[in-house]
């Protein structure tokens, strides 16, 4: 009888560690849920911080780059400014039509043979300035009509224009051309190029 009680009792007090243990592992698996739940929360915090934080230095990288792209299209515009390819002097902007006026073709060929023989010829042959051949491709025809009027300013402060002095050391002769004679000149050269 006191077996039986004594077995009852062992078994009742297993029965009661066991119970106490797995309540104990419950507990440990919850603290560990509770845990990991932490990590998860913290994890998210700092990857959540971290792309914040990278799309802030993207964006900031972006600006820069733009900034960046800006002050490089301010730099090529302030080239543009210093170089459109139109030279410096009076004539800003020329339309010229397709056709070749004849008239002015004829008026530019005389002052030519008067004014600029002396010192250029017809093909890419350098005289005592540089050859004329294909000049009016080479250059816009506001920077030709610009050198034949304003030589000196032109070969001092237009980048074409001081490479040719560097070049052929003698700088152009300001003929005292007016602003017509010059577009007839202008329409003189046009055609020559065409007829070569
Ligand atoms: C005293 C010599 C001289 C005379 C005269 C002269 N030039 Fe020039 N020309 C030059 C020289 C030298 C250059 C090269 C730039 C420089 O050094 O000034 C030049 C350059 C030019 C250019 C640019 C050529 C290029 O390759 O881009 C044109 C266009 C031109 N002359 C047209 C004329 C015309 C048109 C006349 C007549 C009205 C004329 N020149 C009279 C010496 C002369």
């Amino acid at each position: 009888m006191i077996k039986i009680m004594l077995n009852l009792e062992c078994d009742h007090y297993a029965s009661f560690t066991t119970g106490l243990f797995l309540i104990k592992i419950n507990h440990d698996m919850y603290k560990m849920t509770k845990i990991l739940q932490l990590i998860w929360k913290r994890l998210f915090f700092a990857v959540a911080l971290f792309s914040l934080l990278m799309v802030y230095a993207c964006s900031s990288g972006d600006r820069t780059e733009s900034d960046n792209s800006g002050s490089g299209n301010l730099m090529k515009e302030a080239e543009e400014m210093v170089d459109d390819g139109k030279g410096v002097g009076p004539v800003k902007n020329l339309e010229l039509s397709a056709e070749l006026d004849q008239k002015l073709v004829a008026e530019g060929e005389s002052i030519f043979e008067s004014k600029c023989t002396a010192c250029h010829k017809f093909s890419d042959e350098r005289y005592v300035g540089p050859g004329l051949k294909g000049v009016t491709v080479k250059r816009k025809p506001e920077w030709i009509m610009n050198m034949i009027l304003n030589p000196q300013e032109m070969t001092q402060k237009d980048p074409t224009a001081k490479e040719l002095l560097a070049q052929y050391m003698t700088v152009m002769t300001n003929q005292n051309i007016t602003e017509p004679e010059a577009r007839s000149l202008l329409e003189y050269l046009r055609k020559m190029d065409k007829s070569n």
